[in-house]
C-alpha cells in the first residue's frame, strides 16, 4: 500500500517510526518536499494512524503519473482520475496539496492551483450524481503533486487520520488577534472541545497577546489570562477575560477553581510540566487541560513526547496528541486530570 505521509519537516523520522509502529516498516519511495513522504507500507489498517502524534495527514497514492507543471497536467490527472471516479458516489470531496516545488515548478511558476485540480476533478463526479461536501464527506480522491510525479488515491473519510484537508485551508485564514489563536480553534475542532466551554471557568498561561483568551472567550468561557506580556486591546477590554500580569509559577488558587488550563507559554518542557503539575489542584476533578509542547532546538521529538508525558502522569492522563496543522516545531496535547 502507498502512502503520502505529510509531517513537519523536523519530524519525518518521528513520522516514520510512528508508522513503522503502527503498519509495519515502511519503504520510502519519494521525498518531494521537505514535509511530505511518499512510502510503501506492509498492507494494513491506515485508521492505526490516527493514534499517531507527528504523522500530520495522510492521503492514499494508489497512482503515480509524471506532470511538468503545464496546464496539460490537469488533462492528464483527470485521465487519472477516471479510475476512480466511477466508485464515488454520495458526498465526497477532492483534495489536492503540492509539494513546494511541483510540477518541475514553483507554485507561482506552475500553470494551476490546487483549486483548479479540485475543480477538474471533481466536476465529472458531480455530473454523474454524486455530491461535494467539504465538511463531511464519506469519500475524499487526495491528489498530491510532487517534484514531477503527481500521486492520486480514494479513502473513505472514515480512514482519514483527519478528516479534511480543507481543514488545512481553514486554519490559514486571517486570524482574529494572532496566529497561535488557529491552534487552539484547530485543537477545539479536532477534539470536538466546543460545546464544553460555554460557562467554563478557563485559566490560560502564557497568554499574550490573547488569541487562546479570545477563542475561549468567544465560545462563552470566563478567562483567567496569565501573562507577563500585555494583552491586545480587544481581548483584554473583553468582558469575559481578567489579565493577571505575572508569571505562572507565582499563581495562588483554590482548589477545583477551574474546568479548563490552557498552556502556550514558550518555555522548555520541563517548566511546562511544572506548571501544570501545580495548577492540577485548581483544575476540577475530570477537568481538562490543552497544552502544547515546544520542540525548538530538540533532537528526539518522540522522547520529548514520551519524558513530558511521563512527568505528568502524577496528575494527568493523555488523551491525545497531535501535530496540529497550525503547530509549528511543537504538538499539543489534550490531558485530563486523573
Ligand atoms: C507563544 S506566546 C503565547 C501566545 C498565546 N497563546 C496567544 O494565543 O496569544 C508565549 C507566551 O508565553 C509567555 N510566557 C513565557 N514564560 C511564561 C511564564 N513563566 N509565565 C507566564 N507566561 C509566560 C510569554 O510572555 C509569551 O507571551
Amino acid at each position: 500500500m502507498r502512502l503520502v505521509l505529510t509531517h513537519h519537516r523536523r519530524f519525518r523520522k518521528a513520522a516514520l517510526e510512528e508508522t513503522s509502529e503502527t503498519l509495519g516498516e515502511p519503504r520510502v519511495v519519494e521525498e518531494p518536499d521537505h514535509s511530505v513522504t511518499v512510502v510503501d507500507v506492509p498492507d494494513g489498517d491506515v485508521r492505526l494512524l490516527k493514534t499517531t502524534t507527528f504523522v500530520q495527514h495522510v492521503a492514499p497514492a494508489d497512482i503515480a503519473i509524471e506532470i511538468d507543471g503545464s496546464s496539460q497536467d490537469l488533462h492528464r490527472l483527470l485521465q487519472a482520475a477516471e479510475g476512480f471516479a466511477g466508485g464515488v458516489e454520495g458526498h465526497f470531496a477532492v483534495q489536492c496539496r503540492r509539494g513546494a516545488h511541483s510540477g518541475g515548478a514553483s507554485h507561482v511558476e506552475a500553470e494551476y492551483t490546487t483549486r483548479d485540480v479540485e475543480i477538474a476533478l471533481g466536476r465529472p463526479i458531480e455530473a454523474r450524481g454524486a455530491v461535494v461536501d467539504l465538511d463531511r464527506p464519506s469519500q475524499i480522491l487526495s491528489t498530491y503533486l510532487g517534484a514531477s510525479t503527481a500521486y492520486l488515491g480514494l479513502s473513505t473519510g472514515e480512514d482519514n487520520k483527519r478528516t479534511l484537508v480543507a481543514q488545512h485551508s481553514r486554519y490559514t485564514q486571517p486570524p482574529a488577534i494572532c496566529r497561535a489563536e488557529r491552534k487552539l480553534d484547530e485543537a477545539i475542532d479536532l477534539w470536538e472541545l466546543g460545546g464544553d466551554l460555554r460557562e467554563a471557568a478557563a485559566l490560560d498561561v502564557g497568554a499574550s497577546p490573547g488569541g487562546w483568551s479570545w477563542v475561549l472567550a468567544s465560545a462563552g468561557a470566563r478567562v483567567t489570562a496569565v501573562d507577563p506580556g500585555e494583552l491586545d486591546e480587544r481581548v483584554a477590554n473583553h468582558p469575559l477575560v481578567s489579565h493577571l500580569k505575572t508569571r505562572a509559577e507565582t499563581l495562588e488558587f483554590g482548589e477545583a477553581t477551574f474546568d479548563w488550563l490552557v498552556n502556550d507559554m514558550n518555555v522548555d518542557p520541563p517548566l511546562a510540566a511544572e506548571v501544570l503539575l501545580r495548577a492540577r489542584p485548581w483544575l476540577r476533578p475530570g477537568g481538562r487541560a490543552v497544552s502544547t509542547l515546544k520542540m525548538a532546538g530538540r533532537s528526539r521529538p518522540r522522547e520529548v513526547l514520551a519524558s513530558f508525558v511521563s512527568r505528568l502522569e502524577p496528575g494527568y492522563a493523555l488523551e491525545a496528541s497531535q501535530h496540529l496543522y497550525s503547530n509549528r516545531q511543537e504538538v499539543t496535547l489534550l490531558l485530563r486530570r486523573s
